[in-house]
């Protein structure tokens, strides 16, 4: 069985800050990195490091080969990224001393997919692969419409919200991974046994993961129900522990492994990547969370 996660890629330009800036404000940065991440790579780079064999397709601009090198070096199948003209895609991300972060997205070569790509991609995984889609690339309502014929299994995560979700069938999605605010975004409500009721009434056929920040995750597949909680670390910065959650709760799903292990695995693997600055480099290995 094998997972083709079919997503961004970008660079992060990391801003450090006493606070988030606010409307009309100007303030100095304490510091700037430069990281790789995206959605799309941070949740491949999380399934590799949690030991799942996947495989990424996405695009990248003349600058995007440290985005490919790092995927490699971590043990990502990149055979179909694509290489073409133009600037890669980048985010802006803001952190503030509390960790929290705010995040301003270049699309770039991640929005220039094409409706050929996906055709020749798709037609090398077959019934029972898993597809896993985020929301920063274009033609998601494609990928979900082609995957669904060739018999994938579509999990996807919502994120960032926006119109282009709203073309997607959602009947035709295994597995949602979302957070609160994607949750309320789907279904207007806002306790989360709430919006995990709602997302199962519109699609009974599929099972949810709502993730909850410091109040850990909940999961929801007809009539079942479980809770995780989190495991209480110092904040560094929060980008990437929903991708951190992601590939881990993946990869032990795909492994056979009973939910409440996954969901248990993914929050201490989402733990660790909070406590260190970064995205895709502060993903943790399986080895170090077994230690
Ligand atoms: O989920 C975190 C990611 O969101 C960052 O790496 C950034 O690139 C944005 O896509």
């Amino acid at each position: 069985m094998r997972i083709l996660n079919f997503g961004s890629l970008n660079y992060d330009y990391v801003y450090s800050l006493p606070h988030i800036v606010t409307l009309g404000e100007t303030i100095a940065s304490t510091k700037m990195e430069i990281f790789c991440g995206g959605k799309g790579l941070n949740q491949s780079i999380a399934l590799a490091k949690a030991g799942a064999n996947v495989y990424h397709a996405g695009m990248v601009g003349e600058d995007g080969q440290e985005l490919c090198s790092v995927l490699a070096e971590n043990g990502v199948d990149i055979q179909h990224v694509k290489q073409i003209d133009g600037k890669s895609g980048h985010a802006i991300i803001q952190v503030e001393e509390s960790g929290q972060n705010s995040i301003v997205l270049f699309g770039g070569s991640n929005r220039r997919i094409t409706k050929d790509y996906i055709d020749a991609i798709l037609s090398q995984f077959e019934k029972g692969d898993y597809l896993l889609l985020q929301n920063e690339v274009n033609l998601v309502d494609y990928l979900i419409e082609q995957a669904y014929e060739k018999g994938l299994k579509i999990i996807l995560n919502p994120s960032p919200y926006d119109q282009q979700l709203e073309k997607c069938d959602f009947n035709k999605i295994d597995t949602f991974l979302l957070n609160e605010v994607e949750g309320y975004q789907v279904t207007g409500k806002t306790e989360p046994e709430e919006i995990l009721n709602e997302m199962l009434k519109k699609y009974p056929k599929a099972s949810v993961v709502l993730t909850l920040g410091d109040k850990g995750a909940r999961y929801g597949q007809s009539e079942k129900r479980y809770r995780q909680s989190s495991f209480k670390v110092d904040v560094v910065d929060t980008t990437a522990a929903g991708d951190t959650f992601t590939g881990f709760y993946l990869a032990e799903i795909m492994r056979g492994h009973e939910v409440q292990e996954a969901l248990e695995l993914a929050a201490k693997a989402s733990a660790i990547a909070v406590g260190r600055a970064g995205a895709a480099n502060s993903i943790p290995k399986l080895e170090e969370l077994e230690a």
